[in-house]
């Protein structure tokens, strides 16, 4: 039997079978088993609530394991949220909304973490220090990092050259530094015996057990790094800004409000470092492969930005020029360099023939028909 099945693309009416409708419930149930039990090869460790068909997203209505998963994941939160459900129960609206808010996050993680499968194991990567391992990294953060007597640093090993190449340029400087999240305070130190005693180095971090610190390692506030008012106080008290170590929550919209609030008061040829943003591939600080939002996202749409001007209805003029000079990715860390942008010319130099050719030609932008 055909029917005329309206087509949202296309907004035309196109003619479609009406399989699914004279399919006894029967059938149906039976053709549900068998993908589900197909999707057992599905190499994700949570492959039996995976439809191969439903390209890699889990059938939420109809998969029961699904539903049974997210109940007992939200079992924590049942007894607070009959009352957030409740209109009647004595709660003020800004309880309710966080509580909300929470209970959606929540659920947003568990889907991604069931889409995705568990990330591996944060233990597997720990290791530790050998000779042999500690041969593999050379130069000055490495060096501080491993003759550390002092307060704990936690770092992963393959920052350490990056350090050095990022932030070599910055040593015996007058640079005014702030680190978000500051522990138990040896990154403080480490950068003070990196970057010298000329530059001004602060911390912050919400955890009100690192105030103690503020008279040990230098400045130390307390408040949160997506809490704009603290951050721009701060940065006051600074007298501005060249370096932002991101290392705080590692939570995306809290790495995000970070960079809004911070960036616009750096100085010209100022950098800002995120660290371990591998952590925007793991759900609980609200990541997932290519999920919007996270601090990767979120950076490669920079890198679109930064190329505005070759884009239909981009201009090459001042006005429409970014400041970010580069977004630099490696493995767990991304760094923005500051600089004023110009124009861009395309020149060619040099002679053939006796022709010289030394005129400047303005980048036209492209025009869409
Ligand atoms: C990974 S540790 C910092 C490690 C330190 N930089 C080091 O290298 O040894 C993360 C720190 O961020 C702090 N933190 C977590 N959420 C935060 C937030 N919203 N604002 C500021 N700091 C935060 C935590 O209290 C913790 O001390």
């Amino acid at each position: 039997m055909t029917v005329l099945r309206f087509c949202r693309s296309s907004g035309r009416a196109t003619p479609s079978r009406r399989r699914d409708k004279i399919e006894t419930p029967r059938i149906q149930q039976t053709r549900q088993e068998s993908h589900l039990k197909s999707a057992g090869s599905c190499p994700n460790n949570r492959g039996q609530l995976y439809d191969p068909r439903s390209n890699g997203r889990p059938r939420l209505a109809k998969d029961r394991s699904l539903i049974k998963i997210l109940k007992r994941t939200l079992r924590p939160s049942n007894e607070n949220w009959g009352r957030v459900c409740d209109p009647t129960a004595a709660m003020s609206n800004k309880r309710r909304t966080f509580e909300m808010k929470s209970f959606l996050k929540r659920i947003e993680a568990k889907l991604w973490t069931i889409r995705l499968g568990e990330p591996p194991c944060y233990t597997s990567f720990r290791a530790t220090v050998t000779d042999k391992l500690r041969r593999n990294y050379t130069g000055k953060a490495a060096s501080i990092f491993f003759e550390n007597r002092g307060r704990i640093i936690h770092k992963w090993l393959h920052y350490l050259p990056i350090y050095d190449s990022l932030l070599g340029c910055y040593r015996q400087a007058d640079v005014r530094v702030l680190e978000i999240g500051v522990s138990k305070g040896g990154s403080l130190d480490m950068w003070r015996k990196f970057l010298g005693d000329r530059a001004t180095i602060f911390g912050v971090d919400n955890n009100p057990e690192c105030a103690p610190l503020d008279t040990q390692t230098g400045p130390v506030r307390i408040g949160s790094q997506d809490d704009v008012d603290f951050l721009l106080s701060v940065v006051k008290e600074m007298g501005g800004l060249d370096i932002v170590l991101d290392d705080g929550s590692h939570i995306a919209c809290h790495q995000r409000a970070s960079f809004e609030t911070l960036w616009p008061l750096i100085s010209e040829g100022g950098l800002y470092i995120v660290e371990d943003t591998h952590t925007a591939y793991w759900p609980q600080f609200e990541g997932g492969l290519r999920r919007r939002g996270t601090i990767i996202e979120y950076f490669k749409n920079k890198v679109d930005h930064m190329h505005k001007h070759y884009q239909a209805g981009g201009s090459n003029t001042p006005e429409a020029m970014t400041d970010i000079e580069s977004v630099q990715f490696f493995d767990s860390i991304i760094a923005i360099r500051k600089r004023k942008q110009f124009p861009r010319y395309t020149v060619m130099t040099g002679e053939t023939d006796g022709e010289k050719q030394t005129n400047a030609v303005m980048l036209e932008t492209p025009r869409c028909s």
